[in-house]
């Protein structure tokens, strides 16, 4: 069955001092939990200095952005070769703040997916809708949406190392959490799109992450959902007893 997978995103706090005391912390807090897969996404200043910390512990890194470019004058971008080479194991992809804030459409998202395995990093591809979009009764479609361009070109052999957050935007960082059930709804959905453009089987392997306002109070009926395979936390994320709560959530 599909292992849990909490990772934590830091967004743009901690400078490289911060993050790895904090890095520090969480390895000794979080270290006897084997149950559950783990990892943090730093901003780039920091990465290096967070996987050193983390490296051979049971926490893994990863970066929050990167290019789809391989090097070149992209004046402020990082290249998937330059994470990888200080330590990322993942590499988020089509954060809503990146799509909104900064203006990346679906094929970018595409783009920057296939980069992220073609350098040997594994993606966690964020989808979900915005709260006009759920009002207006089209999650499904646009998840759709997102997942089919996202996934365009991609062999199922690649498919299998994406993790996949489904995140609504309405519930990231606005205490408005999704209900497990509404969740659960969105997740199941999600994993039927899959199975359609690869197999049933495939699908199954797949782990659909929940991201949007997880605390260690929500966390355990949001994982106890049959589709809901782990968290991509914020807020709750910048703390090591919050963060450790969630990890811990069955406990
Ligand atoms: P919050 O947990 O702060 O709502 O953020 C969710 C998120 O965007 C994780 O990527």
């Amino acid at each position: 069955m599909r292992k849990i997978f909490i990772a934590g995103n830091w967004k743009m706090f901690f400078t490289a001092d911060k993050a790895r005391a904090y890095a520090t912390e969480l390895k000794e807090a979080l270290a006897d939990i084997n149950d559950v897969d783990l990892a943090v996404c730093t901003n780039p200043i920091a990465l290096e200095g967070v996987a050193k910390i983390l490296a051979g512990s049971n926490i893994g890194v990863g970066s929050q952005n990167c290019s789809e470019n391989n090097e070149g004058a992209f004046t402020g971008e990082v290249t998937t070769e330059m994470v990888k080479a200080v330590g990322a194991t993942y590499a988020l992809v089509g954060h809503s703040e990146r799509r909104t804030i900064f203006g990346e459409t679906d094929a970018i998202v595409n783009a920057k997916t296939k980069k992220i395995l073609a350098e040997g990093l594994l993606p966690i591809l964020c989808i979900g809708e915005t709260l006009e979009e759920r009002e207006g009764g089209i999650t499904e479609k646009v998840i759709k949406t997102q997942l089919t361009a996202a996934l365009d070109g991609i062999s199922a052999e690649d498919m299998e190392k994406i993790t996949v957050a489904y995140e609504p935007v309405w519930a990231i960082g606005t205490g408005k959490v999704a209900t497990p059930e509404m969740a659960q709804e969105t997740h199941a959905q999600a994993r039927q799109i899959l199975a359609n453009l690869y197999s049933d089987e495939l699908a199954q392997k797949v782990r659909i992450q929940y991201g949007g306002s997880v605390k260690p109070e929500n966390a355990k009926e949001l994982m106890n959902q049959p589709d809901i395979d782990g968290a991509l936390v914020g807020g709750a994320a910048l703390k090591a007893d919050s963060f450790k709560g969630i990890a811990t959530y069955n406990s």
